[in-house]
């Protein structure tokens, strides 16, 4: 299964994608957890410590290094994976493992005003079509915010885009634009998940807001996923009996 977690910008895509992420590996499940954001938030999520974190070799590094070596422009994907990989090879030789997860960091732009980040973009759309996966395979891309990336169609290839929304108009609109823009890149399955849920108010104006989709999870606000972020502990160990429950539907419903 390859999913992408998008929407508006801190609603709380990170945190999903990787109590996902974390919680498939733990059943079990060979999963590739993919930072696609250029300002990747996915590893202290994952609960990688900031000093584990600086020896991880972004794609973008790597792209910079294979170009360093062979003098070629690495515009294709074939120059560093070889066609149709197996998220087996991706992990071997590309991605930084933690608690069962195999994450592999975008990486890109460095500086402010240096530019596109074209190749990773090509370089990322190419995998996530042509990643070969088993029954118990897991891609799970971690978008960046808003729907710029859904212009250069880095998660085309997924089998469903799984779009974050929290209880406010703006996230609401953010959420809408991806999920048309999504279905224009042929993504066929969109499912929403509501998070930072405080009661019925917020569960009522979301419903009102999308009459025609169903919210196929309401996730509380909770102060400990709030300080779980100032600890640099991953949410998904600070995940209370019934959120956690809430998750194993969700996994259940992005399977089905
Ligand atoms: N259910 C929740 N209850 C309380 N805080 C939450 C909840 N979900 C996420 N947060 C907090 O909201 C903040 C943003 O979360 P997160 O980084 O996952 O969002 P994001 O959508 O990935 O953001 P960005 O657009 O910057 O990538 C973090 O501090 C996180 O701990
Ligand atoms: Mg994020």
């Amino acid at each position: 299964m390859k999913i992408a977690v998008s929407g508006k910008g801190g609603v709380g895509k990170s945190t999903i994608a990787s109590i996902l992420a974390l919680m498939k590996a733990e059943l079990g499940d060979r999963v590739l957890a993919l930072d696609a954001d250029p300002d990747a938030n996915l590893a202290s999520s994952l609960g990688i410590s900031h000093a584990e974190q600086r020896k991880i070799v972004t794609i973008s590094q790597q792209i910079g290094l294979i170009e360093e070596r062979t003098g070629a422009k690495v515009g294709q994907y074939g120059q560093v994976f070889r066609l149709n990989p197996e998220v087996s090879d991706v992990a071997d030789h590309y991605a930084y493992k933690h608690r069962g997860v195999s994450l592999l960091i975008l990486g890109a732009v460095k500086a402010g005003g240096s530019g596109c980040a074209c190749p990773e973009n090509t370089f990322i759309r190419a995998l996530v079509n042509d990643l070969v996966l088993f029954k118990s395979d897991a891609l799970i891309m971690d978008m960046e915010a808003g729907i710029e990336h859904l212009g250069r169609a880095t998660s085309q290839g997924v089998d469903v885009m799984l779009v974050v929304l929290e209880p406010g108009q703006r996230s609401v609109d953010c959420a809408l634009l991806v999920e048309r823009m999504s279905r224009e890149i042929g993504i066929r399955k969109v499912m929403f998940v509501a998070n930072k849920i405080t009661g019925d108010a917020d569960r009522d104006f979301l419903r009102s807001s999308l009459p025609k989709s169903e919210i196929i999870a309401f996730l509380p606000w909770t102060d400990d996923l709030k300080k779980a972020d100032r600890d640099g502990v991953s949410p998904y160990d600070c995940l209370d009996g019934a959120t956690r429950s809430q998750y194993t539907e969700i996994v259940k419903r992005l399977e089905a």
